[in-house]
């Protein structure tokens, strides 16, 4: 128990080490950032779909860190830290 205990604190201590306030799930990252260009269900509204069928599924991590961090043509870059980035492109990859 006390293990745990131990481990539940050096988890939670290394999270708040950062200094923008994260958000924390991909699905959060997902609904604030993303959604209102990509649609809640990945289909598309501005922005194309992200669906498992879409061009983006296809197409590896890197890509999509770029396009999410630098932005692409009509695509604003998104201001997420690389650990955001990483969360919601797991999220999205996740929902295939
Ligand atoms: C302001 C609207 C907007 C927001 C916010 C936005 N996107 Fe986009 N996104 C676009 C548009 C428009 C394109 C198409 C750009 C082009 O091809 O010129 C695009 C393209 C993409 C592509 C490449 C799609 C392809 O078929 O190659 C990916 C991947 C992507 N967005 C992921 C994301 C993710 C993840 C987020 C949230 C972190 C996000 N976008 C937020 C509008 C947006």
């Amino acid at each position: 128990m006390k293990r745990i205990i131990f481990l539940i604190f050096v988890i939670f201590t290394s999270c708040t080490s950062t200094e923008i306030p994260e958000l924390t799930s991909g699905e959060e990252i997902y609904t604030a950032r993303c959604s209102a260009c990509h649609g809640s269900d990945f289909s598309g509204r501005v922005g194309p779909s992200l669906k498992a069928d879409s061009n983006a599924a296809q197409m590896s991590d890197s890509y999509w860190v770029q396009t999410i961090t630098k932005g692409m043509g009509s695509m604003p870059a998104q201001r997420l830290t690389d650990n955001e980035v990483t969360l919601v492109i797991e999220f999205i990859k996740s929902q295939y």
